[in-house]
């Protein structure tokens, strides 16, 4: 017998999702016109790793001065110091810890330290990084092993370690690393493009986790980066043609885009931001010999250091 009464339901059903995926869209493009207010971190205890050098080192500066309590992280405990007495120069708070994020142990008993030590960690960011630059047939499986533990498993330990504190009182924020490298495959870059892509999908199924759940854990955030190059020194030899469209950031430029991505609660950014939209509504839209043409004309990449 049919079912008119589920019928009509589903029928209004489908229309309420309609409406909702309309009102959304139009919110997420009103959104990129008129981003949200950035929030204010002064009382956030900021967890970064890789704070020794490069982006992660600005970011936490950055943070710093506005006032954030940063939990710098490191595997070299000389170069994280340095940031710290850096931050204490211009009177931010900063703590030092050692801590190899690819060894879960050592993860989990540092969350616990922090926590005693420091507070409870609030925004977690995840932005230790190496990138190996070679062929696929020339690196070895030490370096893709250590790569993927350094690239995507410490995210997953860091995630393990924080977010059962964030999920108890539904307040926080998960920040991820991941580069062009995620939204691209790249010559020499087999490997890394592979960790970078998974780092998109962790965040992204993380995102939907959380939503799914029925606790409403509406008070988690995600933001995922993915930068271009920067000239940290992790990039040894990047070839571009056209210098102005494909910049080149500093660490410090793109330590100032990332803080503020963060504090608006930005889900996912390129540096520089075109990037975003010419991979999403151009690149990706293309059939992929056609994509191929347009990457010989614009004939970027990185050439193997080796
Ligand atoms: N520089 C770029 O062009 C670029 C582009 C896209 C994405 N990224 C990503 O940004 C992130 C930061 O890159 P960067 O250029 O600032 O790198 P960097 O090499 O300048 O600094 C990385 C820091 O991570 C630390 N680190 C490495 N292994 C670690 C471990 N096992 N445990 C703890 N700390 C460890 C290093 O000691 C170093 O201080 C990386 O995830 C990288 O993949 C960088
Ligand atoms: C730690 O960082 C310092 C300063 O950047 C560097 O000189 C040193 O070689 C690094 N140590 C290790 C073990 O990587």
């Amino acid at each position: 017998m049919f079912d008119i009464q589920g019928a009509i339901s589903l029928v209004f059903e489908l229309l309420w999702t309609l409406i909702k995926v309309n009102y959304e869209t139009i919110r997420g493009m009103w959104r990129v016109v008129v981003p949200p207010e950035p929030k204010d971190v002064k009382d956030d205890v900021i967890f970064i790793t890789g704070t020794g050098h490069g982006i992660g080192r600005e970011v936490a500066l950055r943070f710093a001065k506005l006032g954030g309590t940063i939990v710098c992280v490191d595997i070299n405990a000389s170069s994280n110091e340095e940031t710290v007495k850096l931050i204490k120069q211009e009177k931010g708070k900063a703590h030092s810890y050692q801590c190899d994020v690819t060894d879960r142990a050592a993860v989990m008993q540092l969350a616990e330290r922090v926590s005693r030590e420091v507070g409870d960690v609030s925004i977690l960011i995840n932005n230790a990084g190496i990138m190996p630059c070679k062929p696929v047939l020339k690196q070895t499986e030490q370096e893709i092993k250590l790569m993927n533990n350094i690239n995507i498993n410490a995210n997953l330990w860091t995630i393990q370690a924080f977010l059962p504190s964030m999920i108890a009182r539904n307040h926080g924020h998960i920040v991820a690393m991941s580069s062009m490298a995620g939204l691209m495959g790249l010559t020499n870059l087999v490997p890394y493009c592979g960790s970078k892509y998974a780092v998109r999908g962790i965040m992204e199924a993380l995102a939907v986790e959380l939503l799914d759940d029925p606790r409403q854990l509406n008070g988690i955030k995600f933001t995922t980066i993915c930068p271009y190059i920067v000239d940290t020194g992790l990039c040894k030899k990047p070839r571009i043609r056209f210098q102005n469209l494909m910049k080149v950031v500093t660490a410090g430029e793109a330590a100032d885009m990332i803080v503020d991505a963060v504090r608006r609660e930005i889900v996912e950014i390129t540096l520089p931001y075109e990037l975003h939209y010419l991979n999403r509504y151009i690149y990706r839209l293309l059939p992929f010999p056609a994509a191929r043409a347009w990457n010989a004309f614009f004939n970027t990449g990185v050439d193997s250091h080796e």
